[in-house]
């Protein structure tokens, strides 16, 4: 059961956002509660991504945010559901598995402090939630995205579980960071997300925090499903 308004969209109440700092296990839980809810799974991570990718393959000045602000405005961005999760393309082109290197990692504070970048991302997840029954992810939604949410989550863990988690996720890849490095950056990246200006990460008053550290995968997608169904009397 899906609730659509009189226009026969989504109710953007009805999303399910998810919160939370990297490695957290944000992406993976969202992907199986979106399963189970037969929703959509809306990575917005992703999105800030996609837009560094293509800009850095753009050879913009990166560093310039008014220059940055107008090619994010131009991005020929489409976001596809499939069964393996969400796919990205760009201009075309499926970059769904290049958005995710170290690289883009390291230099995406560049997009995503800027708040006419973060303005554009916002109107297309609203987009997104419109059209389709969604569990978004990433670090504002609940505060700014979607306040009206009936479903909040935070999900946090301790900052060595993160760094193991990602340490394991990247080794999948074949890319092999050691530990130490992986904590830093985590670290980093951390207080940047926290620190920033615009849309800092941080719990929404009315957000269920889950503290993942110890608890398995299923049982922090479990507690979410349940919970939702609960609330979107599903
Ligand atoms: O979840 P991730 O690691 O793929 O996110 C990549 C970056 O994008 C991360 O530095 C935080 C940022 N981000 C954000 O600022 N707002 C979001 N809604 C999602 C991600």
């Amino acid at each position: 059961m899906e609730s659509k308004n009189n226009n026969g969209l989504t109710s953007i109440e009805d999303v399910v956002a998810i919160d939370g700092p990297a490695g957290a296990g944000k992406s993976t839980v969202a992907h199986i509660v979106a399963k189970e809810l037969e929703f959509q799974y809306l990575d917005t991570g992703a999105m800030y991504r996609a837009v560094t990718w293509w800009a850095i393959h753009s050879n913009i000045d990166l560093d310039n945010p008014q220059v940055v602000v107008e090619y994010t405005r131009k991005i020929d961005l489409k976001l596809t559901p499939t069964d393996n999760g969400l796919k990205i393309e760009v201009g075309g082109k499926d970059i769904s598995q290049e958005i995710r290197t170290p690289e883009i990692t390291r230099i995406i504070y560049k997009l995503d402090e800027n708040p006419g970048v973060r303005e554009h991302l916002v109107y297309l997840q609203r987009l997104f939630a419109m059209k389709y029954p969604t569990v978004a992810e990433g670090r504002d939604m609940g505060t700014v995205v979607f306040p009206k949410a009936k479903c909040k989550f935070y999900m946090d863990a301790l900052p060595e579980v993160r760094a193991k988690r990602r340490q394991k996720e990247l080794e999948q890849r074949n890319i092999f960071i050691p530990i130490e490095q992986l904590l830093g950056e985590i670290i980093e990246r951390d207080k940047r997300n926290m620190e920033r200006e615009h849309s800092p990460l941080c719990k929404a008053d009315d957000a269920i925090l889950i503290d993942t550290s110890f608890l398995s995968i299923e049982e922090v997608s479990k507690k979410i499903v349940d919970i939702s169904r609960e609330r979107l009397k599903k």
